[in-house]
């Protein structure tokens, strides 16, 4: 089979550095041991690796503490675990319209069980203003949960302003930055994030299975399983020193050692270096599409506003019809349909059919840049 062109790093990023394929080969070979359970030197060896990858985290993102941050097995996980642990029946959140589905169906289950829940409008390109948001605020909303960066519009959200508008009227201030992290900087502390939800196989370029919740400080999240943790074994209730509050089972220590790797390697390249190598790429696409008379764009056209993704539709055909043609006739693994986000294709007037998606990684190369714009080209003008 001729090399596929890999444009699908929204939904997954592939392929991952080097350093992280042999941090999980090594970890499994010569460590292997389950971290925190028991006193010999392998499972001192894998719980300092996890110890590590903890503080890493917290430097890479502004946490003041490790011990804020609490490892889960993909975002949606994540999400799960902070909208289900804090919120309760006659508690009001608010949300938007451009969110994916691990913050919508969660919150939509709440809503049954008799959590008040608002979605704020964005407008046309997919950003959320803050004036909006302090309007439909309440002195009782517990919990504003937003997209740094809808998977489908690609809009960067001011997050500074939408915080400092939740914070003034007493709301935690959580962010799913399942577009953004690894790839835009974020900076809890400056930015005023008090929950932040990140996967690590997306832009932090680790493998499947990881992801952490990370806090400013303990925001009483509860745990949705009780279990093993490796301390207080003789106690009866699980344990509600944090991380391991959040943490019961076996932790998937081969992709956190992964993830560890991970982070050196975007430490090492430079977060500046990762983000402007996507701003050309998605520059470059944008500059394709707006050429294309049959190319309606979704999102911001501006590639400085946007996360590391395009979004759009041609004229006469089905996105799944295009990305069929895009797959067989140029290689190019792109992701039609509705990207798990109903919400933003309502809100794009894309719905039920969606939209094509092209989401370039670090890894991309510039042959693959110029395959996926000749393609546009060519079947637009079929
Ligand atoms: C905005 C957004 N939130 C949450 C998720 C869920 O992430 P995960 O696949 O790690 O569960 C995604 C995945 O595409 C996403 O794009």
């Amino acid at each position: 089979m001729q090399q596929m062109h890999y444009f699908d790093n929204a939904a997954t990023s592939w392929p991952k550095p080097e350093a992280v394929y042999q941090a999980v080969d090594k970890f499994m070979r010569e460590v292997g041991a389950n971290p925190g359970r028991s006193g010999h030197c392998l499972a001192k060896q894998a719980d300092s690796m996890i110890e590590e990858t903890r503080q890493l985290l917290a430097d890479f993102f502004g946490a003041p503490d490790p011990r804020q941050v609490a490892f889960t097995f993909n975002c949606t996980d994540g999400l799960n675990l902070v909208i289900k642990g804090l919120l309760d029946p006659g508690d009001h959140a608010i949300t938007s319209n451009v969110e994916h589905n691990s913050v919508s169906r969660p919150l939509r289950r709440l809503e049954r069980q008799g959590v008040d829940i608002t979605y704020v409008q964005a407008d046309a390109a997919g950003l959320i203003s803050a004036d909006d948001l302090a309007a439909v605020l309440r002195p009782e909303t517990k919990l504003v949960i937003l997209t740094h960066a809808s998977n489908v519009l690609g809009a960067i959200q001011d997050v500074p302003a939408l915080a400092r508008v939740a914070h003034r009227h007493g709301a935690l201030f959580a962010l799913d930055a399942a577009q953004t992290a690894g790839h835009y900087p974020i900076d809890m502390q400056a930015m005023g994030i008090d929950i932040l939800v990140v996967p690590g196989h997306k832009g932090l370029l680790a493998p499947y299975g990881t992801g952490a919740v990370i806090t400013l400080r303990d925001v009483g999240i509860r745990p949705w399983r009780d279990g093993g943790t490796g301390t207080k074994s003789d106690a009866r209730l699980h344990p509600e020193e944090l991380p391991y509050r959040l943490e019961s089972g076996t932790l998937n220590a081969a992709g956190i050692a992964g993830l560890n790797a991970a982070i050196k390697f975007i430490n090492e390249t430079g977060l500046n270096t990762i983000a402007a190598k996507q701003r050309l790429d998605i520059q470059q696409l944008l500059e394709v599409l707006q050429e294309e008379e049959r190319v309606t764009l979704y999102g911001p056209k501006d590639a400085s506003q946007r996360a590391g993704l395009v979004s759009f539709n041609v004229e006469g055909l089905r996105s799944a019809e295009f990305g069929q043609k895009m797959n067989d006739e140029w290689k190019v693994a792109g992701r039609p349909g509705l990207h798990c986000s109903p919400l933003s294709h309502r809100a794009a007037g894309t719905f039920p059919d969606g939209s094509y998606r092209l989401s370039p990684g670090y890894f991309t190369t510039a042959d693959a840049i110029e395959a996926a714009c000749e393609g546009i080209r060519r079947i637009c003008r079929s």
